[in-house]
């Protein structure tokens, strides 16, 4: 059954990593990486950590590119997450983060928790300033006056970067949550999963919520149905006949990085079709300026339009009002009576955006987001539904390739790596497959029978994986990060021992 999550539950506070990590090998391995992670801080800071911080990564199962349109997604967590060991300093005046991994160099930063996130200099290190800018602005919105705090981090991630499956929200909300602990506050769930999101976008994406959400408020054994506008997550029992693999396409992609051409791009297309048609279905532009943020804004006079042409989809006033051929900035200033620079005054993202952009896909986008926002509800409703387990997954796949073949031709957020890989999980077996996450590179996600799935995966490894050891893309021994089955893992937790 599905349940409603109490909007008031705390991030839990446990003294050893069972309740998170189980038993048997996966507990092993926690305890080595604590040890592990432990020993780095003494070696490094000379003290032991007060507190650890962990949260995991997810895959998303379907509703892609949506939330931040105030749409519905369906993500579970998985086992991969970040810890953060974190320790005040009275003897110091800065944020000194390090990192368990030798790539990633220490970063220090003063802290003052109204320093600026350097965006041209992007460092690993910025992620955790999101987290602890992010809980001082949070804390003042409430009243809540807490001075700057001297702080030495040592983190561990295993959720893969750029890879679709949120390591940055693992790394924010893990951040924000150990700054939380060491500060001796616990703010709710529901609260934090809305002001994690708010930290990230420091980092200069202007992402939605889902990634956090789920992070903080993921239970074991249960996908969630998040809502926004409040969040909300309700739990669904996905059907105990499939499995979600998830396999590399071993392109990455550094979203902050590719902000002003990919992810953001699309954030202000979506706005910009909100805003057109509203304009189409009889706003005044100024009015429509000045209140359509999103598509979901709009849906309700879509739908009207719709009924007039014997519809209930959005997707007709779509159709009817927008036109295929890309929209440049001056087709779009004669319909807004407005430039688009003027529209977009403050946000400087957005103009960032501007500048890179040749043209809009209006009508592509928004489509896109019309038909991903209801498949999110079928894909629900086929969970729930009395069909028999062969039929139900039968379904979940066909929405997930649907799912992919609009996040793809639409949308435009794959890359040759991702379909062939999905092509590949196809022609091995699976009931679906997708992009997951953000796209551009990174994950993709297959639905396959319980029975396959050690087969699907040597198959994977033989169709895709193999030539690319052979090149020395990746090497064979670490396959296992690249390929798995996931099920649906536990949310964010704080570990004092
Ligand atoms: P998506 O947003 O598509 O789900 P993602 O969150 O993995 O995927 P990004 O949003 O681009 O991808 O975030 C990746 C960035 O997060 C990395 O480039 C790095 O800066 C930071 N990061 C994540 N995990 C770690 C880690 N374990 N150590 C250091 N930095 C990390
Ligand atoms: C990134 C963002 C999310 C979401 C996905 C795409 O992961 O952080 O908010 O928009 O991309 O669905
Ligand atoms: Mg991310």
């Amino acid at each position: 059954m599905a349940l409603q999550q109490d909007a008031e539950m705390l991030v839990p506070v446990y003294s050893s990593l069972e309740p998170v990590y189980g038993d048997g090998s996966p507990l092993e391995e926690a305890q080595l990486r604590f040890d592990r992670l432990k020993a780095k801080f003494a070696e490094l800071y000379g003290q032991e950590p007060e507190f650890f911080a962990r949260s995991p990564g997810r895959v998303n199962l379907i509703g892609e590119h949506i939330d931040y349109e105030g749409y519905s997604v369906l993500p579970m967590a998985i086992r991969q997450d970040m810890i953060v060991a974190i320790r005040k300093n009275p003897d110091s005046k800065e944020l000194r983060i390090a990192n368990v991994k030798d790539k990633y160099p220490i970063c220090t930063y003063p802290a003052d928790p109204d320093q600026e996130v350097d965006l041209k200099n992007h460092k690993w290190g910025h992620y955790f300033i999101c987290g602890y800018k992010g809980f001082y602005e949070y804390s003042r919105s409430k009243g809540i006056d807490v001075g700057p705090v001297s702080l030495d981090v040592v983190v561990d991630g295993t959720v893969p970067t750029g890879s679709g499956l949120s390591s940055s929200a693992a790394f924010v909300c893990s951040s924000t949550i150990a700054i939380m602990a060491i500060l001796e506050k616990n703010f709710p769930k529901k609260e934090l999963a809305q002001f994690t999101c708010e930290c990230e976008r420091h980092i200069g994406t202007q992402s939605g919520g889902m990634d956090q959400a789920i992070s903080v408020m993921a239970k074991s054994g249960f996908a969630e149905l998040i809502d926004f506008n409040p969040i909300r997550a309700t739990d669904v029992q996905l059907p105990a006949g499939g499995t979600f693999v998830i396999a590399h396409s071993l392109a990455e992609s550094q979203k902050a990085v590719t902000a002003a051409t990919n992810y953001n791009n699309r954030v202000v297309e979506c706005r910009l079709a909100a805003i057109v048609l509203a304009i189409k279905l009889g706003v005044e532009p100024k009015e429509a300026i000045a209140s359509v943020k999103t598509l979901s804004d709009v849906e309700g006079l879509c739908i009207k339009f719709a009924g007039n042409h014997g519809s209930s989809h959005p997707g007709v006033a779509v159709k009817e009002l927008l036109h295929e051929e890309p929209y440049t900035a001056e087709d779009i200033e004669k319909i807004t009576e407005e430039s688009l620079t003027s529209i977009f005054k403050n946000s400087q993202t957005s103009l960032d955006v501007l500048q890179a952009a040749k043209h809009f896909k209006l009508f592509q986008r928004a489509s896109h987001v019309y038909s991903e926002a209801r498949r999110v509800y079928a894909f629900k409703d086929a969970v729930s539904s009395k069909l028999s387990e062969e039929e139900t997954l039968k379904k979940l796949g066909d929405l997930m390739n649907e799912s992919h073949y609009s996040c793809s031709v639409l949308y435009e957020c794959s890359c040759p790596e991702l379909e062939e890989l999905v092509k590949v999980c196809r022609d091995n077996g699976a009931l679906g497959a997708r992009l997951t996450g953000a796209g551009w590179g990174g994950c993709a996600v297959a639905l396959v029978k319980e029975s396959i799935v050690p087969q699907f995966i040597l198959n994977l490894k033989e169709s895709f994986y193999q030539a690319r050891i052979e090149k020395g893309v990746i090497s064979k021994g670490d396959l296992g990060l690249y390929v798995f089955a996931s099920k649906p893992s536990s949310g964010a937790a704080i570990l004092k021992f």
